[in-house]
Formats: structure tokens, C-alpha cells, sequence
């Protein structure tokens, strides 16, 4: 069986959940991988609509482990608050696992989110605000706390107090705020470890496990390409990497384990924070696309900003995590416009480039090339056939795949599992 990354091809809200929902029917595990409660994963199927963050979309069938894997950051508040919603609907999330190698998110990383953001003021990231940056800079620095950690109290008090101590004298020191309590923060993180204690586990033996019983795991990416911290727009980006050669580190497989790489793109594009989106479209047909699309961030509910498909992005992001097939979302966002524009290249300096600029200040002087295609001004919710899609929708695809030169397997047409086309299998 193989193992499949499912992974944002652009700037992240792809729809990842939802196909991850549709492939998890048959897997025997499904992992995340990086980021952490940043990510917002919608999911509806017949147990409800749920919007996930850190618990893994495999959730949902009654065989399937999920992993919360060593490369995300973990508020255990959040993620208790996500296990008891998913209980109270009825999906049993017994067989959630959490890395005991993966970071907390402290309530430390939280504040200093907030006060570094303030303090870029004009240059701030738009982060999501929930301590994700703080809390992988502290895994690089060497002064993060494993969730593992919780489960020596003595070891955990002793590391707390040593952190805790040099993160108020930042807070109070360079920011001028109040100090973290070791006492509260110490009283709290043990409560969360024992609440969790019975699901943190060695989860890179479990995938090993998995995979010598020939059971297909899917790992499942958050976020996007475009904010990966090196190939993305830097610095407005998120703080881990969402490219599939971060499966393996963040999941604890090999790189030869990984077998398919299906990118997930939306038909259109859409970022929120700041940073460059070199097809915005900030015009009625932008807004059209924002409304018609709900394109409301899932974790703070901020408008998206929204733009044409980008096809030097898209080429970009098939390089660089080599995908072997790709699923285009929210095909059926694009049903009432009249003609499509694809992104086919940037004009820089008078030049015509087929690349993306490392450098935003660069990037941000690319003017979109477009190409221009008829839309189908049609409802194609209801279609489950590639063949039955309008021939402008099949031109629509068909040219995508030309242009980033990778088969499309999947096409969404709606948000509900069944609201999905087949065009070629993944497996
Ligand atoms: P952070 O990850 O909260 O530090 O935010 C850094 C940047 O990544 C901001 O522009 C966020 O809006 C963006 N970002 C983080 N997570 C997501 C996501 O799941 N979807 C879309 N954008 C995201």
C-alpha cells in the first residue's frame, strides 16, 4: 500500500480536509504532519460539519488511526476542546495519537505572538496569533517543551522553571507585560498531560508499524506551499514547513515511504495575512469569487483575498514537492463568471518570466500574463462524471494540467464528500 502526501499547493485553505476525508476511507493511518492550530481543516460528512485543527481529517472512519506526528506544535487546550466536540458528535477519537516528540504551544508563545506582531507594526505577518512562530522558534532554539515532556512532572517543573524565567524577563523586560506565573502555567500543563497522558506515544513506531502491515497511510499537510518558510513568500510565511519532503521529518517515515504526492489547489487563488498574491483581484470579481467561495479564514474568520489560478505558482509547487497528481477545489466557485483568466507568467521590468521570484520586493513588481478562457456559466454541484462537466470546465482543467504539467485525479464541486469527481484514481 502506498503512503500519500496530501499537500497545499498554494498560500493554504485549499480544501485539503476534504479530500483527505475522501482518501482516509482507506487508510489504515492518517498523520499530520506540521503546523499546528493555525490550520483549518472544514470537513462535512454524515456526522456533522466540523472545522479541525489539529486533530488529523481520517478522524471520522471507524478504522482509522490518527496521528498527531512529532513536526506540529500543540496547544492542549485547543486540541481538548477539538477531542470533546468530536466525542459530543458522536466520532470516537480513541484511536487519536500524539507524538510525544511534538512542541507545545505555551501560553508564553501565545502572548509573544500578539507583541511581536504589534510591535512590526506596518511589516506584520497577519499571523493567526496562536503562538505558532514563537513556538518553532523555540523548538529551533533549543528552549521548547515536549508534550512527552508532561509526563515526568519533576523533569517538566525544572525545565519550566528555566524557560519560564527567561520568558518573563522578555515579556516584562522588552515588552513591558505582565509575567506568566510558573505555579498556574505548571498546575495547568500537568492537568493537560494527564487528560492526554494515554495518547502520547512513540507515533513514528506506529507509522513503521503501519506500514509493515501494507496499510495505506496518508499524511496529511496544513497550510500552503507558498508559506513555506523557504520556498514561500519569506517572511510572510507561517514558521513550518508544509512541502511534502516535511512529511517524512515531521511524520517520522523515510523518503522512500512516500509514494504519491497529490497537490491540492484550488481553481482560483486565495491568501489571508499579508504578503504578495500576484493575481489579486481587488475588484467585484474578487469579491464575487470571496462571497460565492465563503472565503472567511477557518481559524480567525478574516476575508481572504482572492485571485486568479496562478500557474507560476502552481508550477513552483509541483517542482518542488514533485507531485504525481493534483485535486482542484471549488470548481464550482467559478460557475457564474462569464470568462476565466489564467496566470501563464509575470511581466518583469518589460520582461516576460516563467518563474517566482525569491525576493518579494521583486515579486511584488511581477505583473500577471493572462490567458483568457470561456466560463461555463452553469451549476456543477450535482455532476459526478468528468465527461458530464460543461466542455468549457473540461478546457478549464485541461489547460491546468497542461500548464503545471501534472494529471488531475480529483475535482470539487462542493463541499460535501460526495460532492466530488473522480478523474482518475490516486491509487
Ligand atoms: P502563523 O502561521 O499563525 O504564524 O501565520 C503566518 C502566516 O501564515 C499568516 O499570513 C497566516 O494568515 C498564514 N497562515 C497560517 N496558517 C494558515 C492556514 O491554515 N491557512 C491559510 N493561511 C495560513
Amino acid at each position: 500500500m502506498p503512503v500519500i502526501a496530501v499537500i497545499g499547493a498554494q498560500w493554504g485553505d485549499e480544501g485539503k480536509g476534504k479530500v483527505v476525508d475522501l482518501l482516509a476511507e482507506k487508510a489504515g493511518v492518517v498523520a499530520r504532519f506540521s503546523g499546528g492550530d493555525n490550520a483549518g481543516h472544514t470537513v462535512i460528512n454524515p456526522y456533522g460539519e466540523f472545522r479541525l485543527h489539529l486533530i488529523p481529517s481520517g478522524i471520522f472512519y471507524p478504522y482509522t488511526v490518527a496521528i498527531i506526528g512529532n513536526g506540529v506544535v500543540i496547544n492542549p487546550a485547543v486540541l481538548l476542546d477539538e477531542i470533546a466536540q468530536l466525542n459530543q458528535c458522536g466520532v470516537n477519537t480513541t484511536r487519536l495519537f500524539i507524538s510525544d516528540r511534538a512542541h507545545l504551544i505555551m501560553p508564553y508563545h501565545i502572548l509573544l505572538d500578539r507583541l511581536e506582531e504589534e510591535s512590526r507594526a506596518g511589516k506584520a505577518i497577519g499571523t493567526t496569533g496562536k503562538g505558532i512562530g514563537p513556538a518553532f522558534a523555540d523548538k529551533a532554539a533549543r528552549l521548547g517543551i515536549r508534550i512527552g515532556d508532561l509526563l515526568d512532572k519533576e523533569t517538566f517543573l525544572e525545565r519550566l522553571r528555566f524557560i519560564l524565567d527567561y520568558k518573563n524577563t522578555i515579556l516584562t523586560k522588552i515588552y513591558g507585560a505582565s509575567p506568566l506565573s510558573l505555579d498556574e502555567v505548571y498546575a495547568q500543563y500537568c492537568q493537560y498531560g494527564e487528560r492526554l497522558a494515554a495518547r502520547i506515544r512513540e507515533t513514528d513506531i506506529m507509522l513503521e508499524e503501519a506500514l509493515n502491515r501494507d496499510e495505506l497511510v496518508i499524511l496529511e499537510g496544513a497550510q500552503g506551499t507558498l508559506l513555506d518558510p523557504d520556498f514561500g513568500t519569506y517572511p510572510y510565511t507561517t514558521s513550518s514547513s508544509p512541502l511534502a519532503s516535511s512529511g517524512c521529518l515531521g511524520a517520522g517515515i523515510s523518503p522512500t515511504r512516500i509514494s504519491r504526492i497529490l497537490g491540492v489547489f484550488k481553481a482560483y487563488c486565495t491568501r489571508v495575512g499579508s504578503g504578495p498574491l500576484p493575481t489579486e483581484l481587488k475588484d467585484e470579481t474578487g469579491d464575487l469569487i470571496r462571497e460565492r467561495g465563503h472565503e472567511y479564514g477557518t481559524t480567525t474568520g478574516r476575508p481572504r483575498r482572492c485571485g486568479w489560478f496562478d500557474t507560476v505558482v502552481a508550477r513552483l509547487s509541483t517542482r518542488i514537492n514533485g507531485f504525481t497528481g493534483a485535486a482542484i477545489t471549488r470548481l464550482d466557485v467559478l460557475n457564474a463568471l462569464p470568462r476565466l483568466k489564467i496566470c501563464v507568467g509575470y511581466r518583469l521590468n518589460g520582461k516576460s518570466v516563467d518563474y517566482f521570484p525569491s525576493n518579494i520586493t521583486t515579486l511584488e513588481k511581477c505583473q500577471p500574463i493572462y490567458e483568457e478562457l470561456e466560463g461555463w456559466q452553469a451549476p456543477i454541484s450535482d455532476i459526478r462524471q468528468y465527461e458530464q462537466l460543461p466542455a468549457q470546465a473540461r478546457q478549464y482543467i485541461a489547460r491546468l494540467e497542461e500548464l503545471i504539467s501534472c494529471p488531475v485525479n480529483i475535482i470539487s464541486v462542493g463541499a460535501r464528500r460526495e460532492q466530488t469527481i473522480i478523474k482518475t484514481p490516486v491509487i
